[in-house]
């Protein structure tokens, strides 16, 4: 009559269904290493190990394939977050980086 598996489960469908948003997932796994997202201007990140994420030109050389295999499999530096998040959450989370104000469209600056 072991229960250990329920947490498993819990966590599971918690990450699969309506699960965290990509924001709130990014600050969590993503931040201590590209600073917190969307940077308040002139936030201090303490020593930042990757580079700024929070403008989306400066991925606008990148494919999506080229993003999600980074965040998936790691590159340099960085760890994968396959086993972690999978690749479904790492779709969203690519999206997220694309495009961190979505609701606010067309606002450019
Ligand atoms: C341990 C520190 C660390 C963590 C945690 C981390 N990254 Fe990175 N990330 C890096 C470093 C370092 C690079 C630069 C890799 C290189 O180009 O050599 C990088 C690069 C990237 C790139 C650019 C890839 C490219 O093709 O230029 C993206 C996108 C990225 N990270 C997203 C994420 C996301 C999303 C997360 C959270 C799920 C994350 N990172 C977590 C350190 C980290």
């Amino acid at each position: 009559m072991s229960r250990r598996p329920v947490l498993g489960l819990l966590l599971a469908a918690s990450l699969a269904g309506a699960g965290p948003d990509s924001a709130a997932i990014y600050g969590r796994h993503c931040a201590k290493c590209h600073g917190p997202f969307p940077a308040a201007k002139g936030a201090e990140v303490p020593r930042p190990l990757g580079p700024r994420l929070d403008d989306p030109r400066r991925l606008a050389d990148r494919s999506d394939d080229e993003l999600l295999g980074a965040i998936l499999d790691g590159k340099g530096a960085m760890p994968g977050f396959r086993a972690s998040l999978g690749e479904e959450e790492v779709r969203k989370l690519v999206q997220f980086l694309r495009n961190p104000r979505k609701g606010r469209r067309g606002a450019g600056k």
